[in-house]
């Protein structure tokens, strides 16, 4: 069950973290992985631990909210992989150009790269896919999102929840346009995870732990096997929902 079948699954800001458990696990399920991050060198570690294990990926370096650059990238992955894009997900979220402030801290221009990065970066690249999955007639959009996206939280994240909420709304419309193409949308809300624990002190962390019920943050390689699910024949039954995956946090 949840093979992945030698399809094409494009896996992006993979270099690291969260989106380079999605892209390992994803290609011990069968897939082959084009591994997008902003680094490359980032991209390229993560494509040869897959090789290494015996699996199929290839780098590709871009940055998702360049059109261009993300359309012809993805064609030349495909064409080294043989075939066209099946899965995508869109996992690249942080912007480094962020700024964490309170809103009314924020000038304009500070507005701009969360909203970019999740909402034009993601569209970027379910748009160079999306024909191909239209002329396949088989498809599987999963984004990453966040509990942020449905709940107001005093933590200086305000744009990036609302480049998350955007996204979320463009995927329940995805997902109604192309159902019946037997392309499936749907949306992974993430709860912490393991990478925060190098951003931020431990006395931090145990207060955020108070609030998770597994008392523990997420796991980059779990998060990989719940997408695995939802890239599969298997899961062709579900479309258009927005899945918490968060240890059973009940402020998201
Ligand atoms: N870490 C958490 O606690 C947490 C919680 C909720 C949701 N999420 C979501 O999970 C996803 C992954 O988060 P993470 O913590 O692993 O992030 P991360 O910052 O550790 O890694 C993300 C990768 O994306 C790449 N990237 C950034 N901008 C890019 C661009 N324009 N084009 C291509 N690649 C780009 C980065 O270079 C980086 O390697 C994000 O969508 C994030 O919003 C994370």
């Amino acid at each position: 069950m949840f093979e992945l079948n030698d399809k094409i699954a494009l896996v992006s800001g993979a270099g690291q973290s969260v989106g380079e458990g999605i892209a390992k696990v994803l290609a011990r399920q069968g897939a082959a992985v084009i591994v997008n991050d902003l680094h490359a060198d980032r991209a390229e570690r993560v494509a040869a631990d897959i090789r290494a294990e015996g699996n199929r990926a290839v780098a590709a370096p871009f940055d998702v909210t360049d059109f261009d650059a993300t359309e012809s990238a993805v064609r030349a992955a495909e064409s080294e992989l043989g075939g066209r894009t099946a899965i995508i997900v869109n996992n690249a979220g942080v912007a480094e150009q962020r700024v964490t402030k309170p809103f009314r801290e924020l000038d304009p221009q500070d507005w701009r790269a969360p909203i970019d990065l999740n909402i034009f970066g993601a569209m970027n690249c379910i748009k160079v896919v999306l024909d191909g999955m239209y002329e396949a007639r088989w498809g599987r959009v999963i984004q990453i999102s966040s509990g942020s996206a449905r709940t107001g939280q005093n933590i200086n994240q305000s744009m990036y929840a609302t480049g998350k909420s955007g996204i979320e709304g463009f995927i329940r419309h995805l997902a109604a346009e192309n159902g019946q193409y037997g392309i499936t949308a749907n949306i992974v809300a993430l709860g912490l995870q393991k990478n925060l624990e190098e951003k931020m002190p431990p006395e931090m962390i145990s207060r955020l732990l108070e609030g998770i019920p597994i008392g523990r943050l997420g796991d980059p390689e779990e998060v990989g096997a719940f997408c695995a699910y939802l890239a599969s024949e298997e899961a062709g039954g579900m479309t258009g929902q927005t899945l918490d995956f968060n240890g059973g946090s009940q402020t998201r």
